[in-house]
């Protein structure tokens, strides 16, 4: 008879067979601690810099620091999903508008919140079936994105939505609460940042996004609802504590996409 094996699970004779853990014990040979009949290496089989888990990206940031294109890159390079969550307060926004649904009704706006189906890839944005990719971009979206998430029926609704794009892993989410609320535990956390300035001139020159083009103005608005995000009670935006600071001003796309995955590779690495 044998005794338990080194898991405390108690032994019988022979079932095992001769290697010991070689045997039922471990139901496939990619759970056996080592390969019984194949020389013991001292370095693992794979290169170290590959996680054996699928990692969360989280990148949070305010408007315009580039969060959405520097995410959508580093996605492409490490082969992983990208998800805009601002996409899915914009969706929530415009879908408030359209069915006359007031904006600071926290109960209203969270019915119709979770009684919506939304799909948000890289490409497109859907509401309930309805192609919004291009409405949303507008100034008023973006006022009506802004008001519908400062309520917290709304916040818990897409967080929740969020966690489940988030369950698989492999995955970079961009918004403002990410490394903060949604996944608290992600494997890598950015915080990107710009001069006011750096960002009113990004945002005035994107040609996803309508309305006006004088910095300026642009400007103006931008700070508003930085205020707004940064000073409202539920989940407001500010750097994690363990979120590493990548300011992008003066940088061009490719320098901070390299700056990020250079932070990514490093931390997966440890
Ligand atoms: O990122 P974007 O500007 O598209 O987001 C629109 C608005 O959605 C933001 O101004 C912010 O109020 C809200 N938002 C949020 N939490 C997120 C993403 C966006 O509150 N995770």
């Amino acid at each position: 008879m044998r005794g338990p094996d080194r898991v405390g699970r108690a032994g019988r004779a022979g079932r095992a067979g001769r290697a010991g853990w070689a045997g039922k014990d471990f139901p496939c040979p990619a759970h056996q601690p080592y390969l019984p009949y194949l020389p013991y290496l001292p370095y693992p089989p794979y290169p170290p810099y590959l996680p054996l888990t699928k990692p969360i990206i989280a990148i949070d940031g305010p408007s315009g620091a580039g969060k959405g294109t520097v995410a959508r890159e580093v996605a492409i390079a490490l082969g992983y999903r990208h998800v805009d969550s601002g996409a899915m307060y914009r969706a929530v926004g415009w879908k408030a508008l359209q069915e006359h649904v007031a904006l600071d009704s926290d109960e209203a706006v969270s019915k119709l919140a979770s009684a919506s189906r939304i799909d948000v890839s890289t490409a497109r944005v859907l509401i309930d079936g309805t192609d919004v990719t291009r409405a949303i971009r507008t100034p008023e979206i973006d006022r009506a994105a802004t008001a519908v998430a400062r309520l917290p029926g709304v916040r818990a609704v897409l967080v929740d939505r969020q966690r489940v794009l988030g369950e698989r892993g492999a995955i970079v989410m961009e918004g403002r609460d990410i490394g903060t609320v949604v996944f608290p535990n992600a494997d890598v956390k950015i915080y990107l940042d710009a001069s006011p300035e750096e960002r009113a001139r990004r945002r005035a020159s994107d040609p996803a996004h309508s309305g006006p083009t004088a910095v300026g103005e642009v400007a103006t608005l931008l700070t508003a609802r930085d205020e707004i995000d940064r000073t409202r009670a539920a989940s407001p935006l500010y750097a994690a504590p363990d979120a590493v600071v990548v300011d992008t001003t003066g940088q061009n796309v490719d320098q901070v996409v390299r700056e990020v995955l250079t932070v990514i590779r490093s931390k997966l690495k440890t």
